[in-house]
């Protein structure tokens, strides 16, 4: 593998090992559907996959996940009936390329008989689009059979998802139409130009005989759609003319966010190629929100988590308010899923899916981890006690409408949310005889503790919510019981977790548990795919936690500690981090270059920034698969870079700046967005040299 510069993503052997992981790194996705890097020839077993986002569906009772549809750029090549293919011989040279600055996947694969090359785009300017161009060049004569169409065995988590399906044929054309379990119907069609292949129902594939002489070039273009509900149109434009406009509409969103860093160029290399797997996945036309894995697959259920709001949010205020937006309206919109899931816990007010789908209801199962041994259930509460995804929620409304200046969120629902998880907290906490709020029973962003007591971010993260609350929601709009409860949650006064020298104890009873470092820790480990907390895991009774938790407190709400505080926590909390998820870095960069600590806040941003390149993240967690890209830890590198080297801040619509970068840096030029205006502001060892407005 080599990485190219500037922006290129390349390949130029055949990684037989790592088809899995490639196809995730070589990911094209516009916010509406996604389309796995794979080569044409490869099928399920290699995970092909084409995603759309926002539509699920539940296959008997096991998980509800997110959509994978059939692939219609299935392309296989024969001679003499055997396949000419990666999957069938070694070729002579593989290369691989994904150009993320325009979006643009690539590969030219030299085999025994046959050259095969292909250009693959999925649109960034009509959403519903993915079109290829895919190049045979024959290296011997005789006569080649073509196969191509839409293959429907696909890889499916926990399908299949279609109930019913039919493929149609018509001319050049292939259409699918499916009926999920749920009802939903998808189309996915496609047009066929150039081999004249004569469709055969026996198998549902175009089959073409050609006769080709030495060097002999022939092309395939397909242009195929994604449809919900009803049919669309097929353009009749070419292959070149939608990959000009994909192209153009490419730039624009990149014009409104590029970040150029001179004098390192692996970070800028990293953090472009963070930046265009965070880039894609934002929807401008539909309120939808973005899943934990992206449009890499059905990890995860193809659910939304807190990643969204604490990490793509802030990332999207900045690169496009307009989608920051679309992700606020999403929770406006599965509010009654978080106010069902609270009344079916006993709780009043908002409690928001831990894995939320398309309707907020929880998605989350006890059954979500196994013991990779004895392939039992590992009993987890994350989707009964992580409840400060609630908070998250209304930590990201305060901080858009910081941000952007944009009140109206408030009063397209808004308000409401925030009424309704400030009274989610109130119910959920218990008063002590001082009167004192205490919330028991939760478990906080380290996931390896659960059910546990006065957790500090859960804590600290319900007393922003009351003031949030305070801020923005008029008690006079509310009806009298209503104002009885928003009096009880602005004046409720939450416990203070305890402090062992300055340090916070992450939860009650935390500083009792063996103090013991991760790398010690891990000499302990008996299966690498174990999962580290739950009843038996072997976290549980230690220190060691999963990931940022009192240091992502600090890192988000700063203005909340003194320096000394964040400095002894930050501290303490380093060599007890396993970093166990992908979140991890960034919250340590973004604290890390607050304080000053250069080398290392440097460090987890390259942690952070590199994740999806180096691919080196467990794609089993307690016996479940968990590849796909990282969504979240890409924003959150742009943010270590942005909010903490950058010391960028925003007040009330208004940007500043306090940079801080390290020695390596010469200077960064970045474009942000404030509403409908997109600025370029050049920063340097001294601070912000130049700034000005840009038209995109
Ligand atoms: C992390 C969560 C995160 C989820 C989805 C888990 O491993 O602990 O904080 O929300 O993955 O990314």
């Amino acid at each position: 593998m080599s990485l190219r510069y500037p922006h290129i993503f390349a390949q130029d052997r055949l990684d037989r090992g790592n088809v899995i992981l490639d196809g995730n790194r070589f990911l094209l996705a516009n916010g509406h559907i996604g389309y796995r890097g794979t080569v044409e020839e490869y099928g399920r077993e290699e995970m092909v996959g084409l995603i759309i986002a926002g539509v699920y569906d539940q296959y008997q009772d096991s998980w509800r996940e997110n959509l994978a549809l059939p692939n219609p750029f299935l392309f296989r090549a024969y001679k003499e009936g055997k396949e000419i293919s990666i999957r069938t011989e070694e070729p002579l040279s593989h290369q691989v390329k994904l150009d993320f600055d325009r979006g643009v996947y690539t590969r030219r694969s030299s085999l025994s008989k046959l050259i095969i090359s292909s250009s693959r785009i999925v649109s960034h300017d009509d959403d519903s689009l993915l079109f290829t161009r895919i190049e045979v060049e024959a290296k011997e004569e005789g006569e080649y059979e073509l196969v191509y169409g839409i293959d429907t065995d696909i890889n499916e988590i926990h399908g299949p998802h279609f109930a019913k399906q039919i493929i149609e044929n018509a001319a050049n054309r292939l259409c699918f139409k499916g009926k999920t379990n749920e009802g939903k119907i998808l189309f996915v069609s496609a047009e066929y130009r150039g081999f004249a292949g004569i469709y055969q129902k026996e198998d549902g594939f175009f089959h073409a005989k050609l006769e080709l002489k030495p060097h002999q070039k022939l092309s395939l273009e397909i242009i195929a759609r994604v449809d919900e509900d009803a049919l669309g149109e097929i353009p009749n434009d070419r292959y070149s003319v939608l990959a000009k406009a994909s192209i153009q509409a490419f730039a624009r969103k990149w014009g409104r966010c590029k970040v150029i860093i001179e004098g390192d160029a692996e970070l800028d290399y990293e953090l472009a190629y963070s930046m265009y797997h965070a880039l894609i996945l934002g929807d401008e036309k539909r309120i939808r929100s973005i899943a934990a894995r992206g449009l890499s697959g059905q990890t995860y259920k193809g659910a939304i988590f807190w990643d969204t709001e604490i990490f793509l949010l802030p990332f999207y205020v900045l690169a496009n308010p307009k989608i920051a937006r679309n992700l606020l309206l999403y929770r406006i919109n599965t509010l009654p899923g978080a106010l069902a899931k609270a009344k079916s816990l006993g709780y009043e007010g908002a409690y928001y899916a831990w894995e939320s789908q398309d309707s907020g209801l929880e998605a989350c199962r006890a059954d979500n981890v196994t013991d990779p041994v004895t392939g039992e259930t590992v009993v987890t509460y994350f989707g009964t006690k992580q409840i400060h995804i609630s908070a998250d929620v209304v930590y990201a409304f305060d901080r858009y409408i910081e941000a952007t200046g944009d009140m109206s969120v408030l009063k397209e629902g808004g308000d409401k949310v925030i009424f309704e998880v400030a009274k989610f907290f109130l119910s959920y906490s218990t008063v002590d005889d001082q009167g004192i709020y205490h919330i028991n029973d939760v478990i906080g962003p380290d996931e390896y503790h659960e059910r546990v007591n006065d957790e500090a971010f859960t804590l600290a993260l319900a007393r922003r919510v009351m003031r949030i609350l305070g801020k923005y929601v008029d008690p006079k709009s509310l009806s009298q019981e209503d104002q009885e409860i928003y009096n009880r949650c602005v004046e409720a006064e939450f416990a203070s977790p305890q402090t062992r020298n300055g340090v916070i104890a992450e939860f009650d009873g935390y500083f009792d548990l063996e103090d013991i470092d991760v790398a010690s820790l891990k000499k302990r480990v008996k299966n690498p795919q174990d999962y580290w907390g739950g009843k038996h895991g072997i976290a549980t009774h230690t220190q060691v936690i999963k990931q940022a938790d009192v240091v992502s407190l600090m890192a988000l709400c700063p203005e909340d500690f003194d320096r000394e505080s964040m400095e002894r926590n930050y501290d303490y909390y380093l060599s007890r981090t396993e970093h166990g998820s992908s979140l991890s870095a960034s919250m340590h960069c973004l604290l890390g270059a607050k304080l000053g600590k250069e080398k290392e806040a440097y460090q987890f941003l390259r942690n952070s920034s590199g994740i999806d390149i180096r691919g080196a993240e467990k794609l089993y967690a307690g016996g479940v698969y968990i590849g796909g890209t990282h969504p979240a830890a890409n924003a959150g590198a742009y943010l270590g870079l942005v909010y903490g080297f950058l010391g960028l801040k925003e007040i009330e619509g208004r940007v500043t700046f306090d940079v801080h970068l390290p020695r390596r840096i010469h200077s960064v030029k970045l474009r942000y967005c404030v509403g409908k205006e997109v600025y370029e502001v050049t920063c340097d060892q001294r601070g912000v040299v130049k700034k000005k407005e840009v038209r995109v």
